[in-house]
């Protein structure tokens, strides 16, 4: 399946909930998602069998990587009993979650491994209290999510990535404890460059660490060099330090966009298809799958025509267009 720009599918994010337990200032600002926030009813998200279905007609499209996401994926109940439906779907030979890591006890992990998933990636932007507790903006300690990483790692959930959003004023202090705390751990962190995702965050461009800053923050540390991509299309560009601490890897869709080799689309909690992070309604995929009058292969021509049709490239078009639509959450679809 290729788009307009000869793209092909490769990698499906499913964003299994809307709804999240930390309000990151970057992605859920409290002032917008406070009491009175609306986030989807039950009735309305997809069931597990719907995504499974769903699933299966993209893996015979060629999807191979799955990606579970939110909102924080955690919070959707039994989501082991997903993660079992959708690793035993003929093609699919990737299967990672990306959560905030707060709900991973041992037991949790144990259970996800088991069931199925392969990795993880665990969202942690600091190392101390008081510069994490201001991101999450709930208060959240880092020793939580440094135990989550931990459980993840005995469960045999590697290699494990941590993300790490970079903004200016907030998290840039913390990127060498980050860097020097994850070298030879085996697990790998990434640096990634503050989005202007959604409408919410009162994004400035101004409050965008580069890339090429990020590196020569390090570089004044350690000796670094460049490695090779792990397989086309890969979002983070991959570095490692030269004493033998391991890689890490920088994410700069806003400083070098890659939308040229961007094969990824996303799944919202109530069945709406996004081809772009930066998209504005998607495509109702949810009243196809409860049309009782229609086969897999028709779904399957729908999305095909769809995917054929795109033309995304938001971060490419981002310095020299102001997008006139409203965008979609992060929080609602997903990194
Ligand atoms: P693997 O290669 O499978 O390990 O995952 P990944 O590199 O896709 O990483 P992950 O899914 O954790 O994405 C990391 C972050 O990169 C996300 O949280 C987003 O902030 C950003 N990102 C991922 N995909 C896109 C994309 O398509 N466009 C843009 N602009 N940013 C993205
Ligand atoms: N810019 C960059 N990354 C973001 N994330 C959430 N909001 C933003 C943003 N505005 C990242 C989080 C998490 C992932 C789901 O998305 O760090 O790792
Ligand atoms: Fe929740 Fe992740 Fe958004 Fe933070 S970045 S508010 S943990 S969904
Ligand atoms: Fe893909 Fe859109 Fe991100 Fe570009 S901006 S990489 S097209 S999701």
């Amino acid at each position: 399946m290729i788009d307009s720009k000869q793209r092909p599918l490769r990698d499906l994010r499913l964003s299994v909930t809307d709804r999240c337990n930390f309000r990151c200032v970057y992605c859920m600002p409290k002032e917008v998602y406070g009491a009175k926030f609306r986030f989807l009813p039950k009735h309305e998200l997809l069931t597990f069998d719907e995504i499974e279905r769903i699933v299966s007609i993209f893996a015979s499209l060629g999807v191979k990587k799955i990606r579970l996401t939110g909102g924080e994926p955690l919070l959707r109940q039994n989501l082991e009993h997903l993660v079992a439906q959708l690793a035993k779907i003929p093609g699919i030979t990737d299967l990672a979650m990306t959560t905030n890591g707060y709900f991973l006890t041992r037991d949790k992990a144990i259970k996800l491994k088991q069931a199925g998933l392969n990795r993880i990636t665990v969202s942690l932007d600091a190392l101390d209290d008081e510069t994490f507790g201001r991101t999450n903006d709930v208060g959240v300690p880092v020793k939580r999510v440094l135990d989550a990483i931990d459980a993840a790692h005995a469960a045999g959930l590697s290699p494990i990535k941590i993300n790490m959003v970079v903004k200016r004023g907030m998290t840039d202090s913390a990127i060498i404890p980050m860097a020097r705390h994850f070298r030879f751990t085996g697990h790998i962190l990434r640096f990634i460059e503050y989005m202007d995702v959604g409408n919410t965050n009162g994004w400035r461009l101004t409050d965008v660490v580069t890339a090429e800053e990020i590196l020569h923050q390090l570089s004044t540390h350690w000796d670094l060099e460049p490695i090779a991509p792990h397989h086309p299309g890969e979002v983070a560009r991959r570095f490692r330090f030269l004493d033998g601490g391991g890689e890490f890897g920088i994410i700069s869709s806003v400083s070098q966009p890659f939308c040229h080799t961007c094969g990824r689309i996303r799944l919202s909690p109530e069945g709406r298809l996004y081809t772009c992070l930066f998209g504005h309604d998607g495509y109702d995929v949810r009243a196809l799958l409860r049309d009782p009058k229609l086969t897999d292969q028709i779904v399957a021509e729908a999305l095909t025509g769809l995917w054929n049709r795109r033309h995304d490239q938001y971060s490419v078009d981002r310095t020299t267009a102001t997008p006139s639509h409203s965008k979609v959450e992060m929080s609602h679809i997903g990194g």
